[in-house]
This record gives C-alpha cells, structure tokens and sequence, in this order.
C-alpha cells in the first residue's frame, strides 16, 4: 500500500510531530541529525521524490532540478527564497512554496531586539563585564544612542518592515523613514507617520537604519562603503534581511573607522562564515542567523511547509505559492 505513496524528502531535521503530519500520505525521507547534506548527497536523497522540504540553505538550482527530473514541489520554511532559482523551477514546471506572515512579527521583535543591543551596547559591554573588567562606574560607560524618539530608518517597507516601523512608532515615539521601490498607500503610512524617502535621504537622516529587503542581484551591496559614509557618525546599521546585502569588509572597516557607530547582523555573506574583520570589531553584535527562531514560530513555518506538501501533492491547492504559473493560475 505504502508502495503507491508519494515520496517526499525532509531536508533537515525538523519538529517530530510535525513531519509525522507526512505519513499519511507519504513515504518521508527524513534528515535525522542536523545540518544540511552536500549538494550531490541532495540530489542523490531526492531521486525518485516529488517534494522537498527544505530551509532558506538548501540550494535549489537548475543543476539539482535537471538531475532529479520527477521533482513537482519546493516547499521551504523560509519565506526569502534567495537559494532557489524560481526561473529555472517555473521553465521546468516546478512549485515553489514559501512561509510568508507567519515569522513576521517574531522577526521584526528580534530585528528591534537587536537594533536595542545595538544602539545601546548591550553585546559590547556584556563581553566587558565577562572578561572582568568592570573595574568601576564611569558616567559615560557605554554610553550610546537612545532608540525612544530618533529617526528609525527602513530599507525594504514590507511584512517584516511594517511590523518594526510600527514598534517603532507606537511603542517608542520613533520617527519612521523608510526607503521600497514601491510607496505603501497612505492609509499604511499615516498610523506610523512614515515618510518615504530617497535612499540618499534614508542614509543622510536614520539614526538607526534597519535592513529589511530581499536579497537579489539589484539589492547586492545595497550598503557598501559609499553609502556606509552618507550616513550619521553616530548612526547604527542592522541587518535582518540577508547576507550580500551589505558589503561586510567594506562594515568592518566602516565600524572600526568611526564611520557609523554600531551594527547588529543577523545575516553574512558566506554565512555561516563570518568576516574575519567583523570579529574583530568591538562595536557590532553577531547573531547567527535566528531572527525568527522562537519555537511558535518555527513550528508555524514547519507546519506552513507541510501544509503545502500536502495540499500540492494530494491535488490541491498551495497554501503559499511563489510560482503559482506553474499550475496555470495567474
Ligand atoms: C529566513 O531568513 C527566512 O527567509 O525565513
């Protein structure tokens, strides 16, 4: 009986209960340890599957399609989607799925969260205190910015965007710039009293600028050393978007210059490798990678990918498609 099930391949290792939803109707392949498989140990674990679950690491390009040809549906837990190449899956009728919504307000807290550390040194004199160094009380002891009404500026104003501009606005009197190809509609704007802005304007006014856009060939190195030096000396840089965004060397230099006076990264390029630079540098807090990681919403992202599987695979509809051209909807 089983025989005649679907197969479908679990990526990485994931909540037990939630896969288990798979059973039903599958024969699951599961990552039992953690971490991800090489690419060619990829492949080779999805031949003969017709979806996978996969995170926002998996590499999903036109060489692994073409190696696993029986391969109908992507479904990934992550909501960027920047390790996958959608042209290459809609030319060979493959479904990409994704998790939108259900990290957004998680992710903007931990984006919040870490523009807080930042701006008020958190990281920097907890490792201070740590190394024994509180030798006594000093009245400018990592003193840093205030976050409660400065200039919070937002660099991509979507879901995750929104959702930090609004704490900003509502919960700590911020005023809130932000700069997407796209203006939100005023009736979006006014409840945050959010201004849309040149990306020049956004760099030369933010105290706190916070990076919240995909990652693509047009946003690579949307900060890089010429836009690191427009903005304010004591201004703070965070990046919860995606590793390539910033370009880190030209960040280490920039923190260790003076240029800027603090960041806070989520994400790397090469992650997850560090700059070297970058940890050199007392003034940035590194976290690796986990702004939506608290458990509700991981599970939530978990059963949104599952959600999926099943309903693409049992013929129906996807919950959240990326691609939905694939199935002849527009
Ligand atoms: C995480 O980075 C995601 O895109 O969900």
């Amino acid at each position: 009986m089983s025989m005649d099930k679907p197969k479908v391949l679990v990526a990485r290792k994931t909540f037990d209960d939630i896969v288990d939803r798979l059973r039903p109707h599958f024969e699951v392949e599961c990552k039992e340890d953690e971490g991800a498989w090489s690419q060619s140990e990829l492949i080779a674990r999805l031949q003969g599957k017709a979806g996978v679950y996969i995170t926002g690491t998996e590499k999903i390009d036109a060489a692994l399609l073409d190696a696993c040809p029986g391969l109908k549906l992507v479904a990934s837990m992550a909501v960027g989607y920047n390790n996958v190449d959608v042209a290459a899956c809609t030319a060979r009728g493959v479904l990409l799925t994704n998790a939108p919504d259900v990290l957004t307000e998680t992710t903007a807290d931990f984006g919040f969260a870490l523009m807080m550390a930042t701006a008020r040194r958190i990281a920097e004199s907890e490792h201070f205190l740590r190394r024994g160094e509180w030798k006594q009380w000093g009245v400018t002891m990592f003193a840093g910015g205030d976050v409660h009404g400065a200039t919070l500026g937002i660099l991509g104003m979507g879901r995750i965007g929104q959702a930090i501009a609004r704490r900003g606005a509502l919960g700590f009197g911020m005023k809130v710039i932000y700069h997407n190809r796209s203006r939100l509609a005023p009736e979006l704007e006014a409840p945050l009293g959010a201004r849309w802005v040149e990306k020049d304007e956004l760099l030369q006014q933010a105290d706190h600028l916070v990076l919240v856009l995909p990652y693509s060939a047009s946003s690579h190195h949307a900060i890089g050393a010429a836009e690191l030096s427009k903005m304010k000396k004591t201004a703070t840089l965070t990046n919860i978007a995606r590793g390539g965004i910033v370009d880190d060397a030209a960040l280490a230099r920039a923190l260790a210059a003076g240029t800027i006076a603090a960041a806070g990264l989520d994400v790397f390029e090469g992650e997850p490798s560090v700059h070297p630079e970058l940890l050199k540098v007392p003034n940035v807090v590194l976290t690796p990678h986990i702004a939506s990681a608290s458990i509700p919403t991981r599970r939530a992202m978990a059963s949104l990918a599952v959600d999926n599987l099943i309903a693409v695979l049992t013929g129906g509809k996807p919950v959240t498609p990326v691609n939905p051209e694939v199935l002849g909807e527009r």
